[in-house]
């Protein structure tokens, strides 16, 4: 790569954050560009406004290249790629909110009308968007370009379409090291841009302190605008409809008295089939499945289609959220005036995101259903105190045996890997007795709870290692019902 790029990101959240800092580090100028006027200040004097690891390092490693403000105009003007990575929510018909996108598209397009440019502004959709959104972004760009004066469009933007596969949490390495590239553009000069811009990574030749790198070349697929778009609607979906299905295997292992962490095993290593994603527990959520999953079951709708594989993705989700309060209900009964600790609030491990996390609607069941509610979470916390999305009802402590302390059951709701390292004899002295967890992730080792004295249920495990054993429930000083005693 020769001197690197001007690049502008629209949107700071942990998306554009994270490809502001990577495109960085990949040796880009890069400008990252929010309206949210406080978070680019914050971001201006080196404060993240999020968790995720590794991400801080990055930028100040690569501060020299990466600047923040408010001003898409004049970014615009000047860069030779603007990735636009704002968000997308899930409107109320379950279709993707594109309100956002498209003010970034139509701005891009008033800016280039004032431009001076010798060649065409990349304009990379990073966002997740409905499939055929690519066209619409080329629309608003248009129109912004026409209503502010007009231009020669075709030697002023070039629209594609680059959709992101990062996992939050680990969105550095994703971005870093990711399994593939996908470029969906109809011009082959944005591809070329494309794959210029990204070449450090195509050719993992940017600097790592990894040793040895993990990936040697990363393969860099260019299709079409809609292919793309389509191709990260069908990545998620796949996933979503992977963790149902063994959840749905996980439910019937209960009743035939099968081990899904056994049968996960035994399945996933058929390389056709694959290990990972094959985790039974309460299931998937978060800022993306949920919405992209309902995104496309709209964009079938809009074409009369049905989509029964995805409808049941979802109610099975659905229903393993209810398992939860179920699993709650057959121990403790009537939930109303029962205190629940829910451990861990965010969606997964190492994020602060609350979006679409199970402990919410946990949470709000139970706060329905008369349970007082407390979580906790070691980095989630703070935002969840704060935070509109979870019961008002419910506290939040700071510390996972304050949450502990009097709690009926308690419910691993995110496996993060402190509550792994919990002191179970004092979970057990904390807990009302006799005390009842429900591992929500099958995160925790059940002979070391039940060895604590804790009553143990998990998801999937019909066979020993979740049946009632008498002696160890005697231990517990737990009461063992057997067969229809109730
Ligand atoms: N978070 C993920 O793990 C993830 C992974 C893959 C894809 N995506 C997709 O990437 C997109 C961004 O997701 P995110 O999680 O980073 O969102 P986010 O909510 O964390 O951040 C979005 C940012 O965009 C800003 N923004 C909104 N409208 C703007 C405008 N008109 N001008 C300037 N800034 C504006 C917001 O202020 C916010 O800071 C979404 O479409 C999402 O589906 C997210």
């Amino acid at each position: 790569m020769a001197e690197g790029f001007d690049v502008g990101v629209v949107g700071c959240g942990y998306v554009g954050l994270t490809t502001g800092a990577c495109l960085a580090h990949l040796g880009h100028r890069v400008m990252c560009i929010d309206k949210d006027v406080r978070l680019v200040a914050q971001l201006g004097e080196g404060r993240m406004s999020f968790y995720e690891p590794g991400l801080e390092e990055l930028m100040v490693k690569n501060a020299d290249r990466l600047r923040f403000t408010t001003e898409l105009t004049s970014v615009t003007r000047e860069a030779d790629v603007v990735f636009i990575a704002v968000d997308t929510p899930q409107g109320e018909d379950g279709s993707a909110d594109l309100s956002n996108v498209a003010a970034v598209a139509w701005s891009i397009g008033r800016a280039l009308s004032e431009a001076n440019r010798d060649h065409p502004l990349v304009v990379v959709n990073k966002s997740t968007v409905p499939v055929g959104s690519g066209d619409y972004v080329s629309m608003l760009v248009r129109d912004g370009l026409e209503e502010a004066g007009g231009g020669e469009e075709a030697t002023l933007f070039l629209v594609v379409s680059n959709p992101e596969f990062l996992r939050e949490g680990s969105a550095i390495y994703d971005s870093l090291f990711p399994d593939r590239i996908v470029v969906g553009a109809d011009s082959r000069d944005a591809l070329d841009t494309m794959r210029a811009l990204y070449e450090p990574v195509i050719e993992q030749s940017f600097p790592t302190e990894l040793d040895p790198r993990p990936k040697v070349a990363v393969p860099f697929v260019t299709t079409d605008l809609v292919s793309a778009e389509m191709i990260k609607y069908a990545a998620n979906a796949f996933l979503a409809t992977k963790i149902s299905f063994v959840n749905e295997v996980a439910n019937l292992c209960e009743l035939v008295g099968a081990d899904v962490g056994s049968v996960a095993t035994g399945i996933g290593l058929d390389e056709r089939i694959g290990s990972r994603f094959l985790s039974a527990g309460i299931g998937w959520g978060g800022s993306c499945f949920p919405k992209d999953v309902s995104a496309l079951r709209a964009v079938a709708r809009e074409y009369e289609h049905e989509t029964p594989l995805l409808d049941a993705t979802v109610a099975v989700n659905e229903r393993q959220r209810r398992r939860v309060i179920r699993k709650l209900q057959r121990d403790l009964h009537t939930l109303k005036g029962k205190r629940i600790a829910l451990l861990g609030l965010s969606f997964k491990p190492n994020t602060d995101d609350l979006r679409g996390a199970p402990s919410l609607e946990i949470a709000h069941t139970l706060g329905t259903l008369g349970a007082s509610v407390v979580g906790y979470d070691p980095v989630a916390g703070k935002k969840a105190a704060s935070s509109k999305l979870l019961p008002a009802s419910m506290k939040v402590a700071f510390d996972p045996y304050e949450a502990l302390r009097g709690a009926h059951a308690a419910v691993v709701v995110t496996e993060w890997e402190v509550l792994r390292e919990l002191d179970l004899e004092r979970v057990a002295s904390l807990m009302r007795k006799p005390p009842l967890l429900i591992d929500g992730r099958n995160a925790l080792d059940p002979r070391e709870v039940r060895a604590a004295g804790i009553c143990y249920r998990n998801f999937g495990y019909g066979s020993g290692r979740n049946a009632f054993d008498p002696e160890e429930v005697g231990a517990a000083r737990m009461r063992y019902r057997g067969f229809g005693r109730g």
